[in-house]
């Protein structure tokens, strides 16, 4: 696993997994993350070949999504879907596009390089201090 590197804005990247993990509509890798001082999950998903990574709260009720660890796709591979009630999103966007959510998806900025996934910390958003 490689070392995050700085950013010049400040924003310091941060390892997920390796890039191969992450298959299209597959499982989701998932990470701890501090959200407004709070220890939250978050989770890395790959459609469409693009990774993208979300705060695992759904925007109906501020609870996990999950139907199984990991979980995250609907049987179609194209929407992701909160367990709980059935809210329905954009893998590649987070839009709410069904159910009861109330909004969009809180996504997170990653990028892939050298074989490996990264997220990306922000001012509300930073890695857990253990
Ligand atoms: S908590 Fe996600 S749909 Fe209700």
């Amino acid at each position: 696993m490689q070392t995050p590197q700085s950013d010049p804005t400040g924003d310091d990247w941060h390892p997920v997994c390796q890039a191969s993990e992450l298959v299209n509509s597959g499982l989701a890798c998932s990470f701890d993350v501090n959200y407004a001082g709070q220890t939250c999950r978050a989770f890395a998903v790959r459609y469409a070949g693009q990774v993208h990574a979300y705060l695992n709260r759904c925007s109906h009720v501020a609870m996990e999504m999950d139907w199984q660890p990991d979980r995250f796709f609907d049987l179609t591979g194209h929407y992701i879907v909160c367990a709980a009630h059935g809210a329905m999103f954009r893998p590649d966007s987070g839009q709410c596009v069904g159910g009861p959510g109330r909004g969009g998806l809180m996504k997170i900025e990653t990028e892939e390089r050298d074989g490996v996934v990264f997220w990306r910390s922000q001012y509300h958003l930073k890695p857990v201090q253990f």
